[in-house]
């Protein structure tokens, strides 16, 4: 199997491989699993072997878990610090308790008492890539940038980045700090930032683009085929674009691109990947088993000819997913 080509991400010097690793389903959240029971040996094994494959990108949060996710990343990499760029995310409020609020927070001081909390849970001196998970909408983003940048002053932080923003907030934060990479959803079922300003305005500024949820969350394989394929407690549940009518519309686009992948020879979840990073952005697909990883790090050297981009970008055009892509508030 090829090992990945590495790319630089933003214009401060950071290098990652084409393709990073998602680790948001090896754990759960509170009550619940993200996309099915996880297996802590498994996903440790999964990390190690993209580390073997040349994936050098770990995507986690503060709120996987809450804490549980970078725990497990701090515990796979722990003595292979040095091959990994560790990125991960604050923004949604854990309170002093452990406990998820879901409120934006992007107060300074709470980026710190944040960065702190990440450092020790991922057991690192440094984070490579620190991400705002969320605007807070009470906050100028000038403040919340202007506090992780004293973060890269005193060398807890290397690179800063952003997670779902519009443009000018993506341009306001890069006049404070430069900013290396924003992290937004996208693949066939979410391709709004090819029409909102958003992948523009992060190449104009030489901003890299990670795009996150490249499989739809795991709907893209095409091996979801009734509501029922998720467990019980599946966070799945409670996205609208798996509810009800949509979930039946959605699985109709879906069958398109198994077209074009059957006639390919590749699998959907592979077609759906080699269609995102032929888009010339970074992508983290996430897994926990290395069955999975192992063709998603295969689907890095598909080329895709413009014919087949055609095709997939005319059976799934922009804003043809039914649903929203996340449930209110998220
Ligand atoms: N910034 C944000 O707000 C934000 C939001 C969501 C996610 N993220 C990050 O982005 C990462 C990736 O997104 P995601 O995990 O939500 O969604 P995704 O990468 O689109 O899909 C993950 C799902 O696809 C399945 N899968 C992976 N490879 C497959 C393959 N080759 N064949 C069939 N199924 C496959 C996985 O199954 P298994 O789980 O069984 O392996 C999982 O259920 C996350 O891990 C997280 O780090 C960030």
């Amino acid at each position: 199997m090829s090992i990945l080509n590495k790319v630089p991400l933003g214009s401060q010097g950071l290098e990652v491989s084409i393709e990073g690793l998602g680790c948001m389903g090896m754990t759960g959240f509170p009550g619940g699993s993200v996309y099915g029971q996880a297996d802590a040996a498994e996903s440790i094994a999964t990390i190690h072997r993209a580390l073997e494959l040349g994936v050098t990108l770990l995507d986690t949060a503060d709120i996987y878990g809450p804490f549980d996710n970078e725990r497990l990343v701090g515990q796979a990499v722990a003595g292979k610090r040095g091959q990994v760029i560790l990125a991960t995310k604050f923004g949604f409020e854990i309170d002093d308790q452990g406990a998820l609020t879901w409120q934006r927070n992007g107060q300074p001081a709470y980026v710190r008492k944040s960065v702190e909390r990440s450092l020790r849970h991922l057991g690192t001196e440094y984070i490579d890539l620190y991400y705002l998970h969320r605007l807070d909408p009470n906050i100028p983003i000038e403040e919340t940038v202007g506090a992780m940048s004293r973060l890269v002053e005193e060398g807890k932080v290397r690179y800063l980045g952003l997670s779902e923003v519009p443009a000018d907030i993506l341009r306001r934060a890069h006049h404070v700090h430069p900013i290396t990479a924003l992290q937004t959803e996208y693949s066939l079922f979410d391709r709004g930032v090819e029409e909102n300003g958003v992948l523009e305005a992060a190449r104009e500024l030489g901003i890299g683009f990670v795009g996150y949820s490249p499989l739809g969350r795991g709907f893209l394989s095409g091996e979801i085929k009734t509501p029922d394929d998720f467990a019980a407690d599946d966070s799945r549940r409670n996205f609208p674009r798996y509810q009800g009518e949509n979930f039946y519309k959605n699985l109709a686009l879906v069958e398109k691109l198994q077209a074009v992948a059957q006639a390919k020879g590749v699998t959907p979840a592979q077609l759906a990947l080699a269609w995102v990073l032929a888009q010339g952005v970074v992508a983290i697909p996430g897994t926990k088993r290395r069955q999975y990883l192992e063709q998603n790090v295969a689907a890095a050297s598909l080329v895709l000819s413009p014919a087949e981009r055609a095709e997939l970008e005319a059976a799934m055009p922009v804003g043809s997913a039914a649903g929203a892509a996340y449930p209110a508030g998220l």
